[in-house]
């Protein structure tokens, strides 16, 4: 084993062209967190890098759908992902992107140079052309008639129906998923990365080199490595990412599974002159953070370049998580099948760490795995709420009340087996602790944690200092007693403070305050010590670490989801929005969808709809429903009471006097024993707020809407 002397860990940068799920979170951006908030506070010297991946075909796809450039769907995207990781507590040292010039030319660079050295092979082939769209279709974007099974809308590389692998020419009516032209066939140059070259030295430096790596990773590994490996194109036919630096290259750019890991290094280039110590001293320990999906580009194609390139260090492990799934179904951005991270900070505010904790309790770490509501309730009310914040402020109460507010005394005369058992625990838990998370394994740390919590539920249980005090009066030795045990709980939470640092980082926050001390209790090395908090010392009141989750939120979160829910569609650009990446993992993938286009209508269905504007009059909060607000709406003939679900968007008293859209001759509906008499209409951005559509200026109620 190595020395290392510092640590580099990278998280995958994500696509920017969608706000951040929980997948996203489970998958890794909270365990790279966690692994390197414990590096920390060892005091490692560690750099935490990640950025959005801001090139490639979804998001070229995406910027002409929405009829907008690529710019600027990445530019709203790396800013919305970027407060989203920041909300949650994800510590990067940088949150850089790709669209920077200091990775164009990082990029470039490390292209010419192995162009330089004759590494590429120069191939011309034939491949796939829109004329209508003017450009070059990977097999995903290519649509038509399965030949197998009759499905109008299979892929040019699989038909999800029937499952049979297809290739582009075995389509019946083949079109363009872009323009529905047919697409013909363009002759084209590219340099192809000839990766059969390093298969002997890969299957070495992993397959005997790195037999620690998780099984899911190995596995993965050894897969391709038995199959052989291909020479890759590493550039492609766009407008859109980083130039390929050599003459008569126009209109080419490198493939974004070239640019974007060399994206790690322009961020660290970025972020501290000493970049290159991180990158190309032999004594760096690097390590990738990804999803399974991204296995082979980090653990094959990324090092076989690395290798190429020389002067590099390689990664040490590449701990990917498998998928996380919700409530049963795969997560998907184009069903809406997900939780955003930016709606869950609305909806629980200041609950980040419940968030955290249930994601890395559940993480798919081995075999993919599910997220509940139900599940997160539980976890919720039955671990944080009942064990480590019922522990806490047990601890917190009882000193207020028997030991006058101050840490007590240690009385070793009367301590006895049980305290010494208690307090050797801590030290136990420490080196368990350390172990998994050096090992990658997140769920059984932080369960070690919350075991030791437990541990101490029992150990003042069993010691009773309530019961003690009672009888306190015939014995002054009782004092004592009870001084030891609420002695040994204060340490001990000291101790859980340290511990779940790196997992709760808001938690920990909110101990030190409590006990007054200073964030370098943090420090590793404290966790293990029975003398954290001096006796005589004052803490402050208890505050209540966790909440209780009730029935009707967790309700409210399902309906929710139910609500959103986008049916899949088998029209063509529904099956393009679908587009999922091919088995051996193309750089599409599933795209956010913000058109969800409804069959066509006649225009009498349409003039059955009596639209009038009105306006706002009094708007309330619904008791016990967080999301209906109570409206009383003017619409000129009468006035009408509106409940609407928008109360998570809007605060009452700013919405009173707005002029709104209101469907007028809906059947009326009861919600909330409130009976509604009319609907509003809404506008629904991509990030999922929800916006009023109102005339452009003030006019009449009452006026028809057509
Ligand atoms: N954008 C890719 C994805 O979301 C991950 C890129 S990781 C990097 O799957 F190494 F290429 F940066
Ligand atoms: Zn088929």
């Amino acid at each position: 084993m190595t020395d290392f002397k510092r640590y580099l860990v990278t998280a995958a940068l994500p696509y920017a062209n969608g706000p951040v799920h929980i997948g996203h979170l489970s998958g890794c951006y909270i365990p790279a967190d966690i692994y390197v908030r414990y590096q920390r506070a060892r005091k490692q010297d560690i750099q935490f890098i990640c950025g959005s991946d801001e090139h490639g075909v979804p998001i070229t796809i995406r910027a002409m759908k929405e009829g907008v450039t690529p710019q600027e769907i990445v530019d709203k995207y790396h800013a919305f992902m970027g407060k989203s990781f920041e909300e949650m507590g994800i510590s990067f040292d940088i949150y850089s992107r790709t669209s920077n010039k200091i990775h164009h030319e990082t990029a470039a660079g490390f292209f010419k140079k192995l162009y330089d050295e004759g590494l590429f092979e120069e191939k011309e082939t034939e491949q796939y052309f829109d004329e209508k769209a003017n450009t070059f279709l990977a097999d995903r974007y290519i649509i038509g008639t399965c030949p197998v099974c009759g499905n109008e809308n299979a892929y040019g590389d699989q038909c999800e129906r029937c499952g049979s692998t297809l290739s582009p020419e075995q389509l019946i009516n083949p079109r363009s998923a872009l323009s529905d032209a047919v697409p013909v066939k363009r002759k084209t140059k590219h340099w192809y990365f000839p990766l059969q070259n390093y298969e002997p030295w890969l299957k070495e430096w992993i397959l005997e080199g790195h037999k620690e790596w998780k099984n899911n990773v190995y596995g993965q590994c050894k897969s391709w490595l038995d199959s052989g490996l291909q020479s890759r194109a590493m550039t492609r036919d766009s407008n859109w990412g980083v130039k390929v630096p050599l003459p008569g290259a126009e209109g080419k750019v490198l493939y974004v599974w070239f640019d974007a890991p060399i994206g790690y290094i322009s961020a660290t280039k970025e972020l501290t002159d000493k970049w290159a110590d991180y990158w190309q001293q032999s004594d760096t320990k690097l390590v990738h953070f990804i999803g399974k999906d991204n296995i082979v580009f980090h653990c094959i194609i990324f090092p076989a370049m690395l290798k190429a390139h020389g002067n590099y260090v390689l990664p040490d492990n590449v701990p990917a998580n498998e998928f996380l799934n919700l409530e049963g179904e795969k997560i998907s951005t184009s069903r809406n099948w997900a939780v955003w991270v930016h709606e869950y900070l609305n909806d629980f505010p200041d609950q980040q760490d419940v968030l955290r904790y249930v994601l890395c309790s559940n993480a798919p770490e081995t075999k993919d795995n599910d997220f509940t509501w139900k599940d997160f309730q539980d976890r919720n009310n039955s671990e944080l709420v009942s064990i480590f914040g019922n522990f806490v402020n047990r601890t917190f109460v009882l000193m207020h009340k028997l030991c006058g507010g101050k840490v007590p005394n240690l009385h070793a005369d009367v301590a006895d087996k049980t305290d010494e058992n208690m307090i050797a625990e801590f030290e136990a838990t420490k080196t368990r602790v350390e172990n998994l998370l050096e090992q990658y394994k997140f769920r059984d740390a932080l369960f070690e944690v919350i075991d030791l919590s437990r541990k101490g539920n029992k150990y003042m249980q069993e010691k009773e200092p309530w019961i003690v005090a009672k009888s306190l009066a015939d014995n002054p030795e009782k004092q004592k007693l009870i001084d030891n045990c609420l002695h040994i709980c204060l340490q001990l939470t000291a101790n859980l403070a340290v511990l779940i640092n790196p997992f709760l980082p808001f938690t920990a926050k909110k101990m030190l305050h409590m006990m007054k001390v200073v964030e370098k209790m943090l420090d590793w090395e404290n966790a293990g010590k029975a003398k954290l908090l001096s006796v005589g010392y004052s803490l402050r009141e208890p505050q209540l670490l966790f909440r209780k989750i009730e029935d009707t939120e967790v309700q409210a979160q399902i309906s929710k989801l139910e609500a959103n829910r986008i049916k899949p569609a088998s029209t063509q650009s529904e099956a393009v929005k679908n587009a999922k990446p091919d088995a051996k993992g193309s750089e599409a993938k599933e795209q956010p969808v913000t058109s969800n286009q409804k069959p066509e209508i006649v225009y009498d269905d349409f003039g059955k709809i009596d639209l009038k504007v009105g306006t706002i009059l009094s708007a309330e909060k619904v008791a016990k429903a967080d999301k209906l607000l109570k409206l009383e709406v003017d619409l000129g003939f009468e006035k009408r009471t509106i409940v609407s679900g928008i109360a998570l968007h809007f605060k009452p008293e700013d919405i009173v006097g707005k002029q709104v859209v209101v469907v007028t001759n809906l059947a009326p509906r009861k919600m909330k024993g409130i009976e509604s008499n009319g609907m509003i209409l809404m506008a629904e951005d991509k990030a999922g707020k929800l916006h009023f559509v109102s005339p452009g200026t003030k006019i009449d109620e009452g006026s028809g809407v057509s």
